[in-house]
């Protein structure tokens, strides 16, 4: 049986480094390699969630859109769509909703590190808390059942959001019927988590990205104000510890990252390193820049790519939902019940 994989991008932001190396490159070359049928969606209703800002919900949609194509996501082979041109999805949403404990959402992380913030800032708990986000790991469950999706590549902090789509499943399977796949969470250990200029992980929360498609110049910019160390061209230096050498390495091939070492042994400069590794990441990434600048001035074909992509998601979810409804009794008049 060929497995379903699915995945879900939160159109927040701009795509940074962080997320090339993370998520997206990994993410496009199992969709090239694999047998399975991918679906990948981008997450706006879980983006409204974040922001209310009009224009920014837009624009990134539009970046985030851009950049998967950009870095090779093939749309004739994988099933690429916004989360929002699928009707059934919220729809799903509701069904589970009304299935869904109370107390499975309290133990939200998201949730609870929120009531945690605002206990520890003397506000009352549920202070700027919407039930978008309470309820977020219910929209995150109508995602992946909706499409009957066995594994979930996703990072470390959404494990608990699979695992919550995997109980209401099982509840819904145990009320109605069988009627969903329970997924499972699917985390790979191999990818970096990058750090960022400062040498904390690289966030949009710390402030601290390079952005994935900067102009070069700006990317070069960017790459000079990696903290580093005072020790002068000729000291040895210890790649382990260092922001300039983590880059390199996700980055590189195994041989370069071996010439590098030997060149941080050997005292590189630091000016010299970071030129190295702007050549070397720029290397990687020009392509695909001068073709997510091509789709960002032509929004026409982005919005072409999405709607064949709804289409075919639509294949799957409009009988779905319909098979749901009628499981749950949300049935026209002249239905003859089956249970
Ligand atoms: N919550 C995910 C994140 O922030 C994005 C997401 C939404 C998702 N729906 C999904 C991921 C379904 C996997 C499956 O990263």
């Amino acid at each position: 049986m060929t497995q379903r994989v699915l995945t879900g991008i939160t159109t927040t932001g701009t795509p940074h480094l962080g997320n090339y190396v993370g998520a997206i490159r990994p993410a496009v070359a199992a969709s090239r390699e694999s047998e399975n049928l991918s679906f990948y969606f981008l997450a706006d209703y879980h983006a409204l969630i974040k922001c209310r800002d009009p224009q920014m919900i837009q624009q990134s949609t539009r970046e985030i859109a851009a950049t998967w194509l950009a870095a090779g996501l093939d749309p004739d082979r994988v099933i690429f769509y916004r989360q929002s041109d699928v009707p059934e999805i919220p729809e799903l949403c509701w069904l589970l909703t009304c299935l869904a404990a109370k107390g499975l959402m309290n133990r939200a992380h998201a949730y609870k590190a929120a009531v945690a913030a605002n206990q520890e800032a003397g506000e009352d708990p549920d202070f700027g808390i919407t039930m978008g986000l309470y309820s977020y790991p219910i929209l995150m469950a109508a995602d992946i059942l909706m499409f009957k999706a066995n594994q979930v590549p996703v990072g470390r902090d959404q494990i608990q959001h699979v695992e919550m789509a995997r109980d209401i499943a099982a509840r819904f399977n145990h009320h109605y019927g069988e009627h969903f796949v329970l997924p499972e969470a699917q985390v790979d250990d191999n990818v970096a988590v990058l750090q960022g200029l400062d040498g904390r992980k690289m966030s949009k929360s710390y402030n601290n990205t390079i952005p994935l498609f900067l102009p070069e110049k700006q990317l070069k910019k960017h790459i000079n104000k990696i903290k580093t160390n005072l020790l002068e061209p000729g000291e040895p230096k210890d790649p382990d510890d260092s922001t300039v050498f983590q880059l390199w390495q996700a980055f590189a091939s195994p041989a370069q990252t071996e010439e590098m070492r030997s060149e941080f042994a050997a005292g590189i400069a630091w000016g010299e390193a970071k030129k190295r590794l702007f050549e070397l990441i720029n290397e990687e990434l020009a392509e695909a820049r001068e073709k997510y600048n091509e789709l960002m001035e032509r929004p026409q074909e982005i919005e072409a790519i999405l709607q064949a992509g709804a289409e075919k998601a639509r294949q799957h979810s409009r009988p779905f939902i319909g098979e749901l409804r009628e499981a749950m009794g949300i049935r026209g008049m002249d239905r003859v019940a089956s249970r």
